[in-house]
Order: structure tokens, then C-alpha cells, then sequence
């Protein structure tokens, strides 16, 4: 029997990728992928570049609305459970895949482990916001990336003895393959060619866009487009396009009006390294993704949070994140400020230090010994 990891989209391998190598050692473990993630630049070059071994089962689940796809992963995930009743199940992150297999999970009484528990956006029109809320409902066993985390839980009534506050594994990733990151220079070439590299050479800023509430009304995609014209003529973006907004920009037709600004480099979505590199190198990120608030942070790098709130606050009280949301003069100034100023300086956040998932295998540890004996409920 095993300890099952579950892992579906892109923000999840990062996560899984320390602790599996923390764990191996000390603990059988097992690998399902839901495969709600499928395209090879959203995942497969991820387990690559992440050393995150073959997963056992891959439900090859794959996208669809929000109700038919965590349903189809719980449809799938339920049978792998039954044969191969694993000691628990340990999810990360926020995403579909988490609450599905969480819900099965505690639904056959197997014991759910969360990592990255109790971060809240406290806004429920944001789809990840209710995967969190309710996988620590379901979670036995919680491990959280900052103290805010820890108190959010208390408040929503889970046990203190639950919550673990360990750091963030994100950052044991980030830490670990600082030095393998591919040069932004490498990728520009490679994807835009010389005169990419040219005129990125003094400075560029990095972009990422996916989330639903920005990219899949075309109007609110219109304006963030000229919105993202106005700072393309203070410094070039590179844009690497998620396969949601890929499908919307063509959608809208405002694909043609992206491609014909000169300062934006629209490239296919990069691995795990690349990205590194890129946003390493940046003067600054813009972007409405949750883990690159942190990434940013601990790269000290100034980060532009195109959404209106954000689960991670202390990326903005000790990190280098302004969230701005969308409104073209609040961004505008925040970004003129960066690129005369610098922007924040930030410093590294209490137990963000590379060693997260080696508290995580000491807590477990402890705690599979513990449900030896007898269980800890
Ligand atoms: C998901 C997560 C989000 C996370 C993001 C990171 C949920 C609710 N959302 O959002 O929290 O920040 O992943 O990327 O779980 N698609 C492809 N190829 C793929 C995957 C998706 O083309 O490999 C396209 C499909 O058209 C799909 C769309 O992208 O419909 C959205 O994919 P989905 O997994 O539903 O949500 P994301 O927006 O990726």
C-alpha cells in the first residue's frame, strides 16, 4: 500500500516533483495523473525537466466544463482507489484534480492530505477558490506556505493539530533548478529568432494570462490587449500563450490585433526551465497566475498581479507583488514606477528556504506512524 500523489495540470508537477524525492525513501509512494493536462508543453516536459518519475495510472481525463471534468475524474479515480486502497492521498494546489480526488478520497474514509492548504482568495467567482475551501474541509492532514494560511484555517474550523506550516515546495523546485534554467536568450531564439533577442537585449517583461475572468469575455480580453499595447511601447513583453487564451484570442479574432503589435513576442507555452529563465531575466512579470506571485517573490523579481485579490498576501506584504487588476492607469503607474524605481524590494518569506518538503516527510513521517497505531482521529 502506498501513499497515492495526485497531480492533473500544470501548477501541480512543480509541486509534486520535491516532495516525491523527499519522501521516496521513507515512505511507499504511488503517482496518478489525472491527465487534465495534456498537451506536452503543459505537462509531459514538465516530468522531464522536473525528474518526477512515470506516473502508475493516467485517467487521461483531459478538458471539459468544470462539472463534467471533476466528475469524470472521480468517476476514474475511483476505481484505482478501490484496488489499490493507498494509506492516503496527498493532492496539492487548487485545481480540478485536487478537489475530485480529495472528495473520493474521503468519501472511502482514506485519510487526504492537502499541500498548500488555506490560502484564500475569499473570492468565490474564482473557480480555484472553491477547490481550496472544500479540499481542506475534506483534508485529515494540512501543510501551509504561510502563517496567513494557517490562521484562515483555524477560522474555518480545522483542528490546530492538523495544520502544518512548512514553507512552500514550489520554492524547494525553484531553488533546485535555478541553476538548470534555460537562458531567456535561448528561448527567444528558438521560438521569435534574432530579432527577438534584439529587441529584448536591454530589458523585456515577462507575461502570463489564463485566467478565466480575464481572457474568456472578448471584451475584457480587448482591453487588457490594449492595455498591454500602452506598456509594450515602455518595455517588450514576452507572452508565452496559454492554450485557454490561445483558443479565446482566436475565438475573438484578437489574435490578429496581438500579432500585429511589434513589442509583444507571443510564443507556445515553455517548459518548467524555460520559464525560469525568462522570468529571472525580467525587469518585471505581469501576470494573473497564482504560483508566479510566489516565484517572483523568490526570484526577488517585481510582479504585476492582473487580478483584483490574491490568495497569497504576503507575496505583497514581504514579497515584490503589487496586485493591481486590470484598470490600464492603476497598472500603468505601478509598472512606470518599476521600471524607474525598481519597483519593491521584497525579502524571502519565513521557510521558503528550499526545505518545505523535507518538513513535510518528517510531519508524515510521524504521522503514518501514528495512524499504525490506531489512527489519529
Ligand atoms: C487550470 C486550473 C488553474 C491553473 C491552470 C494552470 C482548474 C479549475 N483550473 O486552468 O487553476 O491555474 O490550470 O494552467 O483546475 N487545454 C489545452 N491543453 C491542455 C490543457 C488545456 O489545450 O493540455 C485547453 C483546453 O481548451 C481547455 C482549456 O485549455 O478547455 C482550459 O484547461 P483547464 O484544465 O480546464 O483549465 P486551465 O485554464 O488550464
Amino acid at each position: 500500500r502506498t501513499v497515492m500523489c495526485v497531480v492533473g495540470a500544470r501548477p501541480n508537477f512543480m509541486k509534486i516533483a520535491p516532495i516525491m524525492a523527499a519522501l521516496e525513501d521513507s515512505t511507499p509512494l504511488s503517482l496518478v495523473h489525472t491527465g487534465q493536462h495534456y498537451d506536452i508543453h503543459m505537462q509531459a516536459l514538465f516530468f522531464q525537466q522536473l525528474g518526477i518519475p512515470e506516473p502508475d495510472i493516467n485517467l487521461e481525463v483531459g478538458s471539459g466544463s468544470h462539472g463534467w471534468q471533476t466528475a469524470e475524474i472521480m468517476q476514474r479515480f475511483e476505481p484505482v482507489v478501490d484496488a489499490a486502497a493507498p494509506i492516503a492521498v496527498l493532492v496539492v494546489g487548487d485545481v480540478n484534480s485536487t478537489i475530485a480526488c480529495a472528495l473520493v478520497a474521503a468519501k472511502k474514509q482514506i485519510p487526504v492530505i492537502h499541500v498548500e492548504a488555506g490560502l484564500r482568495s475569499f473570492d468565490r467567482s474564482m473557480p480555484e477558490e472553491i477547490n481550496r475551501v472544500l479540499t481542506d474541509q475534506l483534508a485529515q492532514l494540512l501543510f501551509t506556505t504561510e502563517r496567513a494560511a494557517g490562521e484562515n484555517l483555524l477560522r474555518e474550523g480545522v483542528e490546530e493539530n492538523r495544520i502544518h506550516f512548512v514553507g512552500n515546495v514550489m520554492i524547494d523546485s525553484l531553488l533546485d533548478h535555478r541553476s538548470k534554467a534555460v537562458a531567456a536568450r535561448e528561448t527567444l531564439l528558438q521560438s521569435k529568432g534574432e530579432a527577438a533577442v534584439e529587441a529584448c537585449g536591454s530589458g523585456y517583461a515577462v507575461l502570463t494570462l489564463h485566467r478565466p475572468a480575464n481572457v474568456d469575455d472578448a471584451s475584457i480580453l480587448r482591453g487588457i490587449i490594449s492595455l498591454l499595447q500602452r506598456i509594450s511601447e515602455r518595455i517588450p513583453i514576452v507572452f508565452p500563450v496559454h492554450p485557454r487564451t490561445k483558443a479565446a484570442l482566436e475565438r475573438s479574432g484578437l489574435d490578429q490585433t496581438l500579432e500585429q503589435i511589434s513589442g509583444i513576442f507571443c510564443l507556445s507555452p515553455v517548459g518548467y526551465l524555460e520559464m525560469l529563465g525568462l522570468m529571472s531575466e525580467s525587469r518585471l512579470v505581469l501576470t494573473d497566475s497564482g504560483g508566479m506571485q510566489e516565484e517572483t517573490t523568490a526570484l526577488g523579481i517585481p510582479c504585476v498581479t492582473l487580478r483584483n485579490n490574491t490568495e497569497r498576501p504576503i507575496t505583497v506584504t514581504e514579497g515584490t507583488n503589487t496586485v493591481t487588476g486590470i484598470a490600464p492607469e492603476r497598472v500603468l503607474a505601478v509598472v512606470d514606477d518599476i521600471l524607474v524605481t525598481g519597483g519593491k524590494s521584497g525579502c524571502t518569506p519565513e521557510l521558503w528556504d528550499g526545505k518545505a518538503a523535507l518538513r513535510i516527510r518528517d510531519v508524515m513521517i510521524g504521522w503514518l506512524k501514528s495512524l499504525g497505531n490506531g489512527g489519529d482521529r
